[in-house]
């Protein structure tokens, strides 16, 4: 199918807090008329040795554990996943293979679309920038600290406890608690970005990583939510 016939691009929403993996611009599907983040692996991950790259692979990785996670309220939802095959950091054209929420079809064409260098993507709600923990907490001032009011804090807290332990049961650590990764409405909290997250072998309790996951729960997101 046309890329084009599927999404329409504008504008990137990631400016303010680059991630390594991917470049996230806002879109409308076209299909359901949705506005959507769209994330995309960078260009400069596609290089195919014997292997996809593993920021490549870390994509089939991220479809996994959100399909797993679909029913906890905190984890961002997925709306579609799949390939294009446009070159540039914000595509242009080209075609598109999109496997909506078939997760295993997506699993499967990795390989063979890695070999084409077709990059893959995911889309999810998109959310507002003015409620990204990193942009709330006016993290990029230097000199300038703020924080949540305490009860919103304990919310937020609870919320992210219920998330990971909710993973931990399925055998999934967290691994990557950064501000520009949780969104804070004042009320509800979703958290983004689980490429580099964990599948522990068969999901067996692995009791030091979960405790590790807490723990950077604490002084990744909240020591400055509460100081
Ligand atoms: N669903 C979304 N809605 C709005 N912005 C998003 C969304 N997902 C990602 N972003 C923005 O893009 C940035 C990079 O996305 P992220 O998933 O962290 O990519 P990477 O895997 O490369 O670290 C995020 O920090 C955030 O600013
Ligand atoms: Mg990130």
């Amino acid at each position: 199918m046309d890329f084009v016939k599927a999404y329409h691009l504008s504008q990137f929403i990631d400016t303010f807090a680059l991630g390594h993996y991917a470049r996230v611009l806002e879109a409308q599907d076209l299909q359901t008329g949705q506005t959507v983040a769209f994330k995309v692996l960078r260009p400069e991950h596609v290089d195919y040795g014997d292997e996809p790259r593993w920021e490549y692979r870390a994509f089939a990785n991220e479809v996994e554990l959100l399909a797993t996670l679909a029913d906890v309220p905190q984890a961002v939802d997925l709306l579609d996943c799949g390939y294009i095959s446009a070159g540039e950091e914000a595509p242009q054209g080209g075609e598109i293979i999109s496997f909506r929420l078939d997760t295993l079809g997506f699993e499967q064409a990795m390989r063979e679309m890695a070999a084409q260098g077709w990059r893959p993507y995911i889309t999810m709600p998109a959310l507002p920038r003015n409620q990204n923990l990193f942009y709330v907490m006016r993290s990029n001032q230097a000199a300038v600290r703020w924080r949540l009011p305490s009860e919103e804090g304990l919310s937020l807290a609870l919320q992210f406890g219920h998330l990971l332990e909710q993973a931990h049961r399925r055998g999934i650590v967290y691994l990557d608690h950064k501000l520009e990764h949780v969104y804070w409405d004042g009320n509800r909290l979703i958290v983004i970005d689980f490429n580099s997250s964990r599948k522990l072998n068969g999901g067996v309790a692995d009791p030091q990583s979960f405790r590790m996951d807490i723990h950077n729960l604490c002084v990744g997101i909240l020591y400055s939510v509460f100081t």
